[in-house]
């Protein structure tokens, strides 16, 4: 099976929905990747995985890590890589610290949170030949308290400010837009006015794809105020609590090991 690459994410445009999921390790990965055309490394694995109340705290070394081993155990999907917090302050910093990323985790592409300033780190980026997915709309790096997160773009003023921005990116060489919780007109407006496909978190069923963090997918963030954009499709944490009770009672009942388990 061939991974799919940028040019085949691209043709999707205006032909069916982009299906994207986050992964962080080896065991999800492998349950999910056949269901999806990408999969993104997310800097959100410092909440999911590491209990941190932001991503303010995430490292290299923790993206590195992660990177490689959701790399190494898919074959299909397109791979994304957050470059975290402070990691691309200015361009020289971010082409330093992205070619890292790429080289040590084999990922296909970097997605760098951005704003107006922000252009000129796209840009070089791009004509170093390292392929940018720009996030805009919410930019959970900014926060270090996710409840005071509110959806963007429904003001004239913040519609046209994310317009400009969509289309500056993707003359600056953007692979593809990532729209966080962005109001459903501007999302819209947004993903017809540009070539390239936009990827929607909160943001409408008018961008191209949508995206959603794996562990909101399976409630395996109970105790995290949950945002109205999040559909959760099982409770996880039910089926490990039910399936763990029941080894615990077969251990006390000397149940398991039973004679199958046990080398005789
Ligand atoms: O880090 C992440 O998981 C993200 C999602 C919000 C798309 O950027």
């Amino acid at each position: 099976m061939n991974r799919l690459r940028i040019i085949d994410i691209q043709k999707m445009k205006n032909v069916r929905p982009i299906v994207c999921l986050t992964a962080y390790t080896v065991s999800v990965t492998k349950a999910i990747e056949s269901y999806v055309d990408i999969l993104l490394i997310g800097d959100s694995l410092g909440t999911t995985i590491y209990g941190m109340n932001n991503t303010q705290s995430v490292t290299m070394d923790m993206m590195e890590r992660h990177g490689k081993a959701v790399v190494q155990s898919s074959k299909k999907p397109f791979t994304i890589i957050d470059m975290p917090y402070a990691s691309y302050r200015n361009y020289k910093k971010a082409f330093f610290n992205a070619s890292k990323l790429i080289k040590k985790t084999g990922c296909q592409s970097v997605k760098i949170e951005v704003n107006e300033k922000d252009v000129k780190t796209v840009s070089y980026l791009t004509k170093k030949n390292v392929r940018v997915v720009s996030h805009i709309g919410v930019k959970p790096q900014a926060f270090s308290n996710f409840s005071k997160i509110k959806a963007v773009g429904k003001s004239k003023s913040e519609k046209i400010k994310l317009l400009n921005l969509a289309l500056q990116l993707e003359a600056a060489g953007s692979c593809m837009l990532l729209l966080e919780c962005v109001y459903e007109e501007t999302a819209k407006e947004i993903t017809s006015m540009v070539n390239i496909p936009t990827i929607g978190i909160g943001s409408s069923i008018y961008c191209d794809g949508q995206i959603l963090v794996i562990n909101d997918v399976l409630g395996l963030n109970p105790n995290f105020h949950k945002p109205k954009f999040v559909k959760t499709y099982t409770n996880l944490p039910l089926e490990i609590s039910k399936s763990v009770k029941k080894y615990s009672q077969d251990i006390k009942k000397r149940k398991f090991p039973s004679k199958k388990y046990t080398y005789r």
